[in-house]
């Protein structure tokens, strides 16, 4: 019998931990908030930060939004930034990307407090991440690993092959499963890997983060596998009510059939990313409070 991984359960216990804390921490004085930045008007972007905003709300945590036009400069955008960066009262910084064409993400994730980068993109915190010293972790890949670790997968000495390289995603998540904490043997997998079916069914625990609509079919997956689809891709299906409708990179039914557990899309690894902003928004209050990190 194929385990499927709830993501929306696992996010919601750890929403529920978060909640309390927030509780907590508004006793002693301290109110978690986080600042979100939406450059232009793409609608998946407007969607993010509406949930964003939302489960800020619904745990307690005070959100504040700053909208810009398309036609923001990078000089308004970063001057934005350095403002946050120096009002106390705002914990977190997070800047919704894609930025509209002729905008520098590098240098916005460049410009954020690394006391405040939230989504753990800063240099800085990425290099506290390689040295096994991590503060802020990228969200999608700390959420990746509650997930294994809450559906009590053993990761140790196990082969995990992880499809991607980005910055946001599949570099990171590589770093978190080869750290002591995980203990894997980890091979990292991209558009250049020759061979690739033939490496990703070596994989014990196997994760796609490659943006390629169901891409990851039975062939490629080890009888017996984790399997950890982080894609999410729209496609046409006109029986969708919408016209469309949401896969991830990996082939579910096929795969779910030879997989000892596999993560659904949507209803993976999407509600722990969210899960671990606010983590991340809490544990930014708390630091910059002089206090340890809340443990999750
Ligand atoms: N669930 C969530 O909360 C969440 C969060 C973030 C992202 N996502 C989703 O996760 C997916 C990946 O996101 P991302 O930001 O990491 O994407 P990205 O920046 O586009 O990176 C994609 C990576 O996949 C590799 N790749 C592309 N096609 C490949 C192929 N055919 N075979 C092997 N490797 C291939 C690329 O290789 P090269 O480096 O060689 O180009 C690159 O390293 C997307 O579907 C995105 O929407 C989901």
């Amino acid at each position: 019998m194929t385990t499927l991984i709830n993501g929306k359960e696992t996010g919601q216990t750890i929403q529920t931990q978060i909640k309390k804390e927030v509780e907590d921490l508004v006793k002693k004085g301290i109110a978690p908030c986080l600042a979100v930045i939406l450059v232009g008007d793409d609608p998946a972007s407007q969607v993010y930060v509406r949930n964003k905003k939302r489960t800020c709300g619904e745990l307690g945590i005070l959100s504040v939004e700053h909208k810009l036009s398309a036609q923001t400069s990078q000089d308004e955008l970063e001057g934005l930034v350095k403002k946050l960066n120096e009002d106390p009262s705002v914990h977190g910084i997070l800047c919704q990307f894609p930025l509209p064409k002729g905008l520098d993400e590098d240098r916005v994730i460049h410009t954020i407090s690394t006391d405040k980068d939230v989504d753990g993109l800063h240099p800085f915190n990425v290099g506290l991440l390689a040295t096994g010293k991590p503060r802020f972790i990228s969200c999608t890949p700390w959420g990746v690993m509650q997930l294994l670790k809450h559906a009590g997968i053993q990761t140790e000495g196990k082969h995990a092959v992880v499809l991607g390289r980005s910055n946001l995603v599949g570099r990171p998540l590589s770093i978190l499963l080869s750290e002591k904490a995980a203990n894997c043997t980890v091979t990292v997998c991209h558009s250049r890997t020759q061979n690739l079916a033939a490496v990703t069914s070596q994989a014990d625990i196997l994760v796609a983060a490659i943006g390629r609509p169901e891409y990851v079919t039975k062939e490629m997956v080890k009888p017996g596998a984790v399997v950890i689809d982080v894609g999410i891709n729209r496609i046409d299906d006109a029986s969708a009510p919408k016209g469309s409708r949401l896969v991830g990179d990996v082939a579910f039914e096929e795969v779910a059939e030879k997989a000892e557990a596999i993560t659904p899309v949507p209803g993976g690894v999407g509600p722990m990313t969210i899960a671990m902003l606010m983590a991340n928004t809490v544990n930014a209050s708390r630091f910059q409070n002089g206090l340890e990190p809340m443990q999750i």
